[in-house]
């Protein structure tokens, strides 16, 4: 009888949240998260503690463990406790399906096509999605969006990153665990910090100065964990100045634990644990054991505890970060509930995100929209017959009707090839087209440019694959440009729809009329760019990454770590022995360096056509404690459509640096005008002073430009702010 009365107790606890049983005061929800974990803490022996504190790799082990879906992560629930079971997934572009064929999870376009929107409030959408897929896939973890600065537009994983702007990138990455911890679950910020190329990523120490390591690559973090609250964040592979990033205390105690009071826990990257010196340095959790030479948050902590040489003060401090975490979300309060995935609708999320973050870079005599043309359409290559081809690696999602295809000559396949989503923009064109709608695959070049010959207009799609672990080079690689350039003197209106994780050089843009970069767009994204194409929708994305002319304009022309040219493929694993990459263009990342240095990049940061044309004009500036600006922006054309200005530094009192400082999304009917405000972020337009652990702002003028992108000051003006300083 007890026994029952405790069970509906329980059970009230946890249904409503409100009602804790006496027995167990952790489960009252008006509790604070600290104080909830604190009195759980206090029932719990060392060996439960320590039991929060390393998961299992449940892909890669033999035997499933009860309970544990196949995914990339699981810790045992403790039921005596009401602690439930910590069922992680990868989730950057969707809830990931490790190990399985296909899946009724709807993948999300690229992270870089995300941030091609400049939409926080469709970062958000889209994290809310995900999020409650994975609670209707049994997952209260999420090791989600990556915030990477993208440093190397050959950075491999870019396509999962929010491109090259700390503001940007942040502010949309906040917005997204938002939406991710909407539903009561634990969102993550990864890979924390400086993980910004994957080849060498476990052995190479990324080198900086702590200035331009605040002001660069760690401010985006700081916004994304100030505005998104994280349940959770994960340490790097890398070094950082010489230090592993799960071992390294400046990095996980000082600045996240101690300057940005973050209250959650940290996780390892899965086989980024080398010793225990990372609980001392602030690791609080071993992820994914199974790869690693040791479980070092198991027997070996439980030993350094008993010869002191960890306190067990540190052991409760670690256990007590995972419970909060799962405190605050409402983990222990709204148990999942497998069960009731709606893909279809969920799918139209990511359509929202491939729409919007599709770029329009040429369209030279209005040759899109191609509505009002009648004649016949070629469509050439890049297997637009049967889908738009994503990205791989651990995010990598497969929806049901997914298409593989071997990698590129040189690459390693990773978790089984090139995934094609079944979106097929051939049927898209197709559904739209009036005249009739031709399609060969490009693997003959001169039968596809004798095709396109005859036709009104040639539409040539190219892709290029980009995954985890491996970087990408900047050409497009098997035989696309060649393919291009053949296309384009044969027809005269060809356009090329790039299906791309990065920025690809474009030797052929002179002799083509149109360009689309389409990223990887997803569950709809043939039906997406067919409905960009035809004029549908207006084209409204912004490049959130700089697209250069050549290779030598990058900080460095070479990758680092190649020990060769790099393959057709893109550069491959882990090189031996360790090797240092040094960010000598400090905070100079992107736009920042072309800015300095004078260089003119093949399309600036922030750069995009839409089908209408936008005039800037009045702009006033205010300054005295902080920066706000106003303008007018106008839609001049016949068509509505979307334009996104951009608020951006040009050089302060004492130091020229370009800084994107605010930015918007404003949508104009033709003729329509809009007065826009727009308030910097206090943060950027300070420096990280290093002797006094603050941001400091100078007193002086301050010179800005606003424009529709990084290269275009259509209309300038400047400020006098007061000196101010910030606490981290
Ligand atoms: C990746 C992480 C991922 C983890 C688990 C690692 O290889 O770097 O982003 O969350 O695997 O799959």
């Amino acid at each position: 009888m007890r026994r029952l009365l405790v069970g509906i107790v329980c059970a009230a606890a946890v249904s409503g949240g409100a009602v804790a049983a006496p027995s167990q005061p952790w489960r009252d929800a008006r509790l604070s998260p600290d104080r909830r974990a604190e009195l759980l803490l206090r029932r719990m022996s060392l060996d439960e503690q320590i039991a929060l504190l390393h998961g299992h790799f449940p892909v890669l082990m033999k035997a499933p463990l009860p309970g544990a879906p196949r995914s990339a992560g699981f810790i045992a629930g403790q039921p005596k406790f009401g602690i439930p079971a910590i069922t992680e997934s990868d989730a950057s572009l969707g809830v990931a399906n490790a190990g399985r064929d296909s899946d009724d999870a709807a993948p999300l376009p690229s992270g870089v096509a995300l941030a091609a929107t400049f939409s926080p409030a469709l970062a958000f959408d889209s994290g809310a999605m995900i999020g409650r897929e994975a609670r209707q896939k049994g997952f209260n973890v999420l090791l989600a969006g990556g915030g990477n600065l993208a440093r190397d537009p050959r950075n491999g994983r870019n396509f999962e990153y929010l491109g090259e702007d700390p503001l940007l990138g942040g502010t949309l990455d906040g917005a997204a665990i938002r939406g991710i911890q909407s539903n009561h679950i634990v969102s993550t910020a990864k890979h924390f910090a400086l993980n910004d190329q994957e080849t060498g990523r476990q052995v190479l120490s990324a080198n900086i100065g702590e200035a331009a390591l605040r002001e660069s690559d760690l401010l985006e973090f700081e916004i994304a964990i100030r505005d998104g609250r994280p349940g959770s964040v994960m340490c790097s592979y890398n070094r950082l100045n010489g230090i592993y990033a799960c071992e390294n205390p400046w990095l996980l105690t000082d600045v996240l634990k101690r300057d940005w009071g973050y209250a959650g826990w940290v996780m390892s990257d899965w086989g980024a644990v080398h010793s225990l010196a990372a609980a001392k340095a602030g690791l609080d959790q071993e992820s994914g054991t199974e790869i690693d030479k040791q479980v070092f948050f198991d027997g070996p902590l439980k030993a350094a505890v008993k010869d002191g040489e960890v306190p067990a003060a540190k052991v409760h401090e670690m256990a007590h970060r995972v419970l909060r975490g799962l405190f605050a979300e409402g983990v222990f309060d709204h148990p999942l509930a497998p069960g009731g995935l709606d893909t279809a609708a969920d799918s139209r999320v990511s359509e929202r995100v491939a729409e919007q973050g599709a770029v329009l870079l040429k369209n030279a005599g209005g040759v899109l929209p191609l509505a009002a043309r009648a004649g016949k359409i070629v469509v050439i290559g890049g297997h637009a017959d049967i889908g738009v081809i994503s990205g791989g690696g651990s995010s990598q999602v497969i929806p049901k009707g997914s298409v593989r295809m071997p990698p590129p000559k040189g690459a390693p396949a990773w978790g089984g090839g090139v995934v094609y989503h079944p979106s097929a923009p051939l049927a898209a064109i197709r559904a739209r087209a009036h005249g009739e709608v031709a399609y060969v695959d490009g693997a003959d070049p001169a039968a596809a440019a004798a095709l396109a010959k005859g036709a009104d207009v040639a539409i040539v799609f190219a892709t290029q694959w980009s995954s985890e672990g491996v970087d990408t080079r900047l050409n497009l690689g098997e035989g696309q440009d060649a393919l291009i350039a053949g296309v384009a003197a044969a027809n005269p209106h060809t356009i090329v729809v790039l299906e791309t994780g990065n920025p690809v050089l474009m030797p052929w843009l002179d002799k083509v009329a149109g360009v689309l970069e389409a990223w990887y767009p997803g569950a709809l994204g043939g039906e997406a760019i067919g409905k960009l194409l035809f004029g549908e929708i207006d084209a409204s994305g912004r490049l959130p990454i700089s697209f250069p002319k050549r290779e030598d304009q990058l900080p460095r022309p070479e990758l680092p770590g190649l020990k060769s040219a790099m393959p057709e493929g893109g550069a491959t694993a882990q090189p031996e022995p360790p090797f240092d990459v040094a960010y000598a263009e400090g905070s100079d990342v992107g736009y920042r360096w072309y800015a300095a240095k004078d260089l003119k990049p093949l399309f600036p940061f922030g750069y995009g056509l839409s089908y209408t044309a936008f005039r800037y004009g009045g702009l006033k500036t205010l300054g005295g404690q902080g920066l706000g600006v106003s303008f007018t922006v106008t839609n001049t054309g016949a068509r509505a459509g979307i334009e996104t200005p951009q608020l951006y530094l040009a050089r302060g009192p004492h130091r020229t640096q370009q800084r994107l400082l605010g930015f918007t999304r404003v949508a104009l009917k033709p003729g329509e005008s809009h007065r826009v405000t727009l308030t910097a972020d206090p943060r950027l337009l300070a420096d990280w002073d290093v002797a006094g652990h603050r941001w400091k702002r100078d007193a002086g003028r301050y010179e800005v430009f606003v424009g529709p992108d990084a290269a275009d000051a259509a209309l300038k003006g400047e400020a006098v702010l007061a000196a101010a300083t910030l606490a981290p």
